[in-house]
């Protein structure tokens, strides 16, 4: 039996100051969905980020799901959302009653095609139909174009949702990936590059929009002056513990230090193994920065990615293939999709032989080698 650790694809990573910060909690016995660390993380989420409101919240899934309603989205509705991303970012919109229409990715950036939404929109406007919304991910760590989608959705009429589940610290020029659009969303899940084990935030430049979000995420309790339950809209439960909040607190104060290690990390597969030459790595958009949140590459076919990971897998490490596209899922499969270009579906190639390393920044210099040797056992 092997008594090496396995080595996890993104494990949490403490930084040892959390465990104060939750001591201050359970001495305040905020140990509540409301408290003085949730209005902190929330601060300096803000601050982080540079934008001026935010609503911390249990998941990024929560954050989406509030997003969209905040957005107006309602059943029948159409949104439209990027297809290669996890199912949490398209869930949200069925759960709203809308139908989704999945967008095809940009082979330079992995994220959402601009020409294929250019497409979409144009052909739904000749339809006579608007979508509600836009879900634009950034994958990876890396931001979409967002500039470019934020022009496109408003020219048509369709808000955005700044979907930065995995890309909290990413940049596109000088602003932070979630802070474009109409509103904005992170997950602070436990893979995430920061994390409060679960969590999320909606964050967005209007005050009043963030304050609708407290009051939905606290089961839409209709104001009184003695506290009465009184309510006229559905509500939810969806907000962050004041006790979560401070690990948050404590884990945001270390996130550009996450995000240099990461990008080492990346930058060191990448060179170590640039002599391999079926590998192909997920590429820099160039317009900004990316966290590398997971190390992400390609092999020449999906036999030799699906034979990596389990060879990986034998050797006690953690890899995975990159994201199944929603237009692929059997969930979605009545659902309308807008390829790259004709005759290029870019998600379909990029999961047929994607695949992610592990990326955690808690992962030792040794065991990087230990991957990369493995990788390179592999290939010999
Ligand atoms: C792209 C994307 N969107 C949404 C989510 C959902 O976030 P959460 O797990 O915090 O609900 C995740 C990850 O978990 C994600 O990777």
């Amino acid at each position: 039996m092997s008594t090496q650790n396995r080595i996890l694809l993104s494990p949490p990573h403490m930084s040892g100051e959390e465990r104060t910060l939750v001591e201050g909690a359970f001495d305040s016995n905020w140990i509540a969905p409301v408290g003085p660390a949730v209005d902190a993380f929330e601060r300096e989420i803000c601050e982080t980020v540079g934008i001026e409101h935010a609503c911390a919240l249990s998941s990024g899934t929560a954050a989406i799901h509030l997003g969209l309603l905040l957005l107006g989205v309602q059943p029948g509705d159409l949104v439209l959302c990027s297809s290669m991303t996890f199912v949490a970012s398209a869930n949200p919109i069925l759960m709203c009653g809308a139908q989704p229409v999945f967008v095809d990715s940009d082979p330079e950036t992995w994220c959402m095609s601009v020409p294929a939404l250019k497409r979409v929109l144009n052909r739904l406007a000749e339809e006579g139909r608007t979508p509600r919304a836009c879900v634009a991910v950034s994958l990876y760590g890396q931001s979409a174009d967002l500039p470019t989608i934020e022009g496109l959705c408003s020219e048509h009429g369709v808000k955005l949702l700044d979907e930065a589940a995995e890309a909290l610290g990413a940049m596109h020029g000088d602003r932070m990936a979630g802070t474009f659009g109409d509103l904005g969303v992170y997950s602070f899940n436990g893979n995430k590059i920061i994390t409060t084990s679960g969590g999320g935030a909606l964050v967005g430049r209007d005050e009043a929009v963030i304050k609708k979000a407290r009051f939905l995420a606290t089961q839409a309790r209709d104001p009184s002056p003695i506290g009465a339950y009184e309510h006229s809209t559905t509500g939810f439960n969806y907000r962050l513990s004041n006790v979560l909040s401070a690990i948050g607190l404590g884990q945001l104060r270390v996130l550009e230090d996450r995000i240099e290690s990461r990008r080492r990390i990346f930058d060191r597969y990448q060179s170590e193994l640039v002599d391999i030459e079926e590998i192909s790595w997920m590429p820099d958009a160039g317009h900004g920065r990316s966290t590398r949140w997971l190390t992400c590459g390609l092999l020449r076919n999906q036999d030799q990615r699906d034979a990596l990971i389990t060879h990986l897998d034998e050797s006690d490490i953690e890899a995975r293939p990159a994201w199944k596209p929603m237009h692929l899922q059997p969930l979605f499969n009545e659902s309308a999709y807008e390829p790259h270009s004709n005759g290029d579906d870019v998600s379909s190639r990029l999961f047929a032989s994607g695949f992610c390393l592990p990326s955690g920044s808690s992962l030792s210099t040794d065991e990087q080698g230990r991957v990369i040797d493995s990788i390179r056992t592999f290939f010999h």
